[in-house]
């Protein structure tokens, strides 16, 4: 099943703002952020340089007519909310990423030799950034959620999704209430601006620690249900296919890995016989990062990284190294981490049919020239 989707044919493309080349690698309709724009910006990602991943592409949300629709047998009290209904709920704020799935995954066929289907991501799908909103458990609450509702859907309101010819509907991914009542967030603000159109305006949900597909964007309809609910979402994507998981696949992605990138260009030119400042940030859906080291020497040798903020445990930290190349020509950098579960990165990932969760540690290419 392609990730890239056909352009929609009533948008001339399918992202609204500005994809200045020096930020952006675009694929299709979505565009990954380039890692050297990172370096000696804070900890969030602002809205002009971060990663958009769209199915098709970023609607023109009219405020006056959007609703939240609230329905299903889940619960007691459905309704439709305005947005001036959600901005009146008590507000909160959540700093924390938003990652693909399939972020890292061109790393399966340049670094593993088995390259997976779908968007060539490299480590730019991801961007951290400061969300507020509502939770959704005070939105669920308002509609009278049941004690046996199961399973939360939102529903995008971008264009049909269609694949191989298939019209999959709208983008929707069921939540497990146990997770929609947690650190779920309806969010309206991104970096203290109204949401921009291509990260979901007018709302959007924020599913810290998760695979972005959670996190869905321009959502306008939430169904609350007393049975189990799928979609394409979480049956036939965003699942472990391939040797190794069962025929029908793994359960549905939930938790993502860890990683660790650096600030430089892919490719990157360095000159010889001069000390320089790496920079990175490493983070995972699962804790804290705790440790970072770099290598070199394709991993013969570590040391570590002074990392430089802790603390966010559901966004990432920044780190730094000093390297003193000594021979021009090329050469290999190398930064894995750990968290406070104790999860790291492996020298390989193995493979799956959709080149989800890459969390191998990525071998980054430097040229250094006298
Ligand atoms: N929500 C809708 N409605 N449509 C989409 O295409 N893409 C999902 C998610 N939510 C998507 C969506 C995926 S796969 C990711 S990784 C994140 O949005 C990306 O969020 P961003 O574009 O704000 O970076």
């Amino acid at each position: 099943m392609g990730d890239i989707p056909p352009l929609a044919q009533s948008t001339p493309f399918p992202i609204i703002k500005p994809l200045p080349p020096d930020l952006f690698a675009v694929h299709g309709a979505s565009a990954e952020m380039r890692w050297e724009a990172m370096r000696g910006q804070g900890h969030l990602v602002p809205n002009d340089r971060f990663f958009v991943r769209n199915h098709t592409a970023t609607p023109l949300i009219d405020l006056t007519t959007w609703r939240l629709r609230l329905h299903g047998s889940g619960l007691r009290s459905p309704r439709d909310l305005t947005y001036a209904d959600l901005l009146a709920l008590p507000a909160t704020t959540v700093d924390c990423a938003i990652e693909c799935a399939g972020n890292g995954r061109s790393f399966f066929g340049t670094q593993q030799g088995r390259p997976a289907a779908g968007t060539p991501w490299r480590l730019g799908g991801i961007g951290v950034a400061r969300w507020r909103g509502v939770r959704l458990s005070a939105v669920l609450a308002l509609a009278g959620l049941r004690g046996d509702a199961v399973d939360v859907l939102p529903s995008g309101l971008d264009p049909e999704y269609v694949d191989g010819g298939v019209n999959l509907g709208h983008v929707r991914r069921p939540l497990p209430v146990a997770k929609a009542l947690g650190d779920v967030l309806l969010a309206y603000e991104m970096n203290g601006e109204p949401l921009p159109p291509d990260h979901g305006f007018p709302v959007r949900v924020v599913v810290p620690g998760w695979t972005g597909i959670a996190s869905v964007k321009w959502v306008g309809d939430i169904e609350v249900s007393t049975t189990p609910l799928s979609s394409p979402w979480s049956t036939g994507m965003y699942r472990m296919f391939g040797p190794g998981s069962p025929p029908g696949g793994g359960p549905p992605l939930t938790t993502q890995v860890v990683k660790s990138a650096f600030e430089l260009p892919w490719e990157a030119v360095l000159p010889a016989g001069r000390a320089h400042l790496l920079s990175g940030r490493s983070w995972s859906g699962t804790g804290r990062v705790t440790r970072v080291e770099v290598s070199d020497d394709r991993g013969a040798s570590w040391r570590p990284a002074r990392v430089r903020d802790t603390g966010h445990s559901a966004a990432w930290v920044l780190w730094d190294a000093e390297w003193t190349p000594a021979r021009p020509g090329p050469h290999t950098l190398m930064a894995r981490a750990t968290d406070e579960t104790g999860a790291g990165q492996p020298l390989r990932t193995a493979y799956n049919t959709m080149g989800y969760l890459f969390d191998a540690i990525v071998e980054h290419p430097v040229t250094v020239v006298s």
